[in-house]
């Protein structure tokens, strides 16, 4: 039987936090409506607080959205520990023994790290040092929430430390990006159609770009994000891991396997700047006071828990070159930043123009442009020269447009899927070990740049599009966003 049909143990470590009822509890609730689980999923919460099983209940009621989680909270069980005693997960594994005795058997358990990313190493070892690792009755499984490591150097030794407890196939590292719809969708794009590959690389492809732009503030992770700033925070993970999927290899199969291995090949293609060369080829920017839908916002450094001459970036920009033969002399143009003037997602590549200019005032055209909208708006465009209908030749840009509201149901949400995929087992959608460290190494030659050359935030207004030294890296090379 599945591990769907025969059901599993969710257990969040650090479950009073937000995860949980802004992601997990409808994840498990949209699983079910969609009958994509059958058997029993209990959540059973870990955390310091002093709750019971009925006020933990009573607490999701309050703060998750919409009737249709009832019955996962109805199913909800807590047990009060220390993430950081090793002792205390004696009484998670007792309390999983006794619901495993009274529902099970089910297909297996799944810790899902919800805490602070300083805890992890302690959580390792004390779910190692009690044996929840241990396979023997059904499978043991774990899921470690973003952001994995802050370097090189400590994202290495938490991977030595989990796997030494887990194995990797036992381990799911999540980056929510890749459970979105469009973002799976960059490889059907890519793999399931005929027409792309063969113009998928230097000969055709003159540049590409990937946003991400946010209109939200930091909020109420000021603390947070004065240790991650954007390139930590968005560019190691989100931005990273699109442009290995628009870059990567045809993988041999579509097997976890085999995609992590072209997808990590890329990353390890990507040429590291020296120090020196850091300021021609990034932009640092944080948002100063603004405006955002017509009213004023305070910037960054009046946000809660920030310092006052905080030099943390919110935006960062950053041109990129994977040196290999498919892209060599192609440059990857990466931009994120919060407080933007608007918010979307959007990966563009930009093919090269035709090589001969037959028609009159042709060079109004732009060349053709592939976009993939990742958020909101889901869908993409291929933009191409027409023929405007009369007597004279008059060219103009029209797009071939493709919107996923055409599918008339609305897409699974990232968090359903992932979940979904560590239930069955299925590491595709996760970021390997590997994968994870090849990404640090180019954010730690970029940080080191910074910090060698002394480049400190260009400040931009909130609510506009960035700093203007991020149009001026595109500039210098003759080239422009597409999005502005
Ligand atoms: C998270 C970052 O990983 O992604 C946040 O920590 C960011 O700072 C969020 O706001 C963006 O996710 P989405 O799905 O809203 O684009």
């Amino acid at each position: 039987m599945s591990a769907q049909a025969r059901g599993v143990l969710l257990c969040v470590l650090g479950a009073t936090g937000d995860l949980t009822h802004r992601k997990l509890v409808p994840a498990i609730a949209g699983l079910r409506r969609a009958g994509l689980i059958g058997g029993p999923m209990p959540l059973v919460g870990f955390a310091r607080q002093p709750l019971d099983d009925e006020s933990f209940r009573q607490r999701l009621h309050e703060t998750v959205e919409g009737s249709d989680a009832d019955d996962v909270i109805a199913q909800a069980v807590y047990v009060v520990g220390d993430l950081r005693q090793a002792d205390d997960y004696k009484a998670l594994g007792s309390r999983l023994d006794e619901i495993e005795a009274a529902q099970g058997p089910f297909a297996g358990r799944i810790f899902y790290l919800a805490a602070p990313p300083s805890t992890y190493t302690d959580i390792f070892q004390a779910l190692g040092s009690v044996g929840l690792q241990d396979e023997s009755h059904g499978f043991s499984r774990i899921i470690v929430e973003k952001p994995f490591g802050h370097d090189l150097l400590s994202a290495r030794e938490l991977n030595q430390e989990l796997l030494s407890v887990f194995r990797e196939d036992q381990v799911f590292r999540i980056d929510h990006y890749l459970g979105k719809e469009t973002v799976q969708n960059i490889l059907v794009l890519r793999f399931a159609n005929g027409i792309f590959e063969p113009l998928w690389n230097r000969r055709y492809v003159d540049h590409v770009q990937i946003s991400v732009m946010e209109s939200i503030g930091v909020e109420h992770r000021g603390k947070y994000y004065e240790e991650a700033g954007a390139l930590r925070d968005m560019m190691q993970n989100h931005l990273l891991q699109l442009l290995t999927l628009i870059a990567m290899e045809p993988p041999v199969t579509f097997d976890a396997e085999q995609v992590h291995n072209e997808k990590v090949k890329v990353l390890r293609a990507l040429r590291l700047p020296a120090p020196h060369e850091v300021p021609n080829v990034t932009v640092r920017g944080q948002y100063g006071p603004g405006e955002m839908a017509g009213k004023p916002v305070p910037g960054y450094r009046e946000e809660p828990d920030v310092r006052r001459d905080s030099q943390q970036e919110t935006f960062a920009a950053v041109k990129l070159q994977v040196e290999n033969w498919r892209w060599a002399d192609v440059p990857f143009y990466l931009r994120t930043g919060k407080r933007l003037g608007r918010r979307v997602s959007e990966i563009s590549v930009q093919f090269q123009r035709a090589p001969q200019r037959l028609f009159p005032r042709e060079t109004r055209l732009q060349p053709n442009v592939l976009r993939l909208r990742i958020q909101p708006d889901e869908g993409m465009t291929l933009s191409v020269g027409a023929k405007v209908p009369g007597l004279r030749i008059e060219l103009r840009d029209v797009d071939m447009a493709f919107d996923y509201g055409t599918f008339g149901k609305p897409g699974t949400e990232a968090y359903e899927r992932l979940l979904y995929d560590a239930i069955t087992g299925d590491g595709t959608l996760f970021t390997r070990r590997d994968e994870v460290e090849a990404a640090w190494q180019v954010v730690d030659a970029i940080e080191a740049g910074w910090r060698q050359e002394e480049i400190g935030p260009d400040i931009y207004r909130a609510g506009s599009l960035g700093p203007e030294a991020a149009d001026e890296l595109l500039h210098h090379d003759g080239r422009r966003w597409h999005l502005r």
